[in-house]
């Protein structure tokens, strides 16, 4: 089921929760030349019935939609990531608003996934935690920050030709050091998907049991680190 969309900040697609709404809603977060639609029924193949909450990246590169401005592959102009996060996490609580819904979890692919880094850095309490998919390390020096055991599962590639794996084990451990629990699998692939991304995410999502959340307030609602 879709729903038409409110007027926000970002172009995006909403998929209200089917069914009793057991499951944290997921922020979809399309890569380079991807848009609102792109990750949908990944969105649904990973947590049935969850709602889904997709925006479309502001910056064009080329006539490609993508979330940040980089200088060159894998070179990013910080400045501008560190704006466009923080308007992407304005539209995830004016969404929030919109449509009803708890902290999300984000699920974000290559520029999406970086995006969906930086988001955890910039706004700990944003997001409940995330899926980071083919992602890499988006600044050179990150911010502080406390994620505070927010879950985190990390998919890279060994064959990858975009992310270096010493790249990606940075952010990584980057991210613990912020208090985010991080399980990181690096798999026997390239930088596109595969079903093993889906078998996997999808079992480390139903594992993290994280809820619909509170609708009021961007508050965590999945377990602490401790549980
Ligand atoms: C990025 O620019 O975010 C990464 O290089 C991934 C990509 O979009 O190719």
């Amino acid at each position: 089921m879709s729903t038409t969309p409110a007027a926000l900040s970002h172009v995006h697609r909403f998929q209200p929760a089917t069914g009793a709404a057991l499951h944290a809603p997921l922020l979809l977060l399309h890569g380079t030349g991807g848009d609102e639609s792109d990750l949908l029924g990944l969105g649904t193949a990973l947590s049935p019935g969850a709602a889904l909450l997709s925006p479309r990246g502001q910056v064009l590169e080329n006539g490609m939609p993508r979330f940040f401005r980089r200088l060159a592959e894998g070179v990013f102009d910080e400045a501008d990531v560190a704006r466009r996060a923080d308007a992407l996490g304005a539209f995830v609580r004016e969404a929030q608003g919109a449509y009803g819904i708890g902290a999300p979890v984000a699920v974000g692919f290559s520029n999406g996934a970086n995006i969906a880094a930086v988001l955890l850095m910039r706004e700990p309490d944003t997001l409940a935690g995330a899926v980071l998919l083919r992602p890499m390390m988006p600044f050179a020096e990150p911010p502080p920050f406390r994620l505070a055991g927010r879950p985190v599962l990390i998919l890279s590639g060994a064959m990858d030709p975009i992310v270096p794996e010493d790249n990606v084990r940075r952010l990584a451990q980057t991210l613990t050091a912020g208090g985010a629990l991080v399980t990181h699998e690096t798999l026997p692939l390239g930088h596109a998907l595969s079903q093993m991304d889906i078998t996997i995410a999808k079992r480390w999502l139903a594992a993290q049991e994280l809820g619909p959340g509170d609708a009021r307030s961007t508050e965590w609602s999945g377990r602490s680190a401790g549980d």
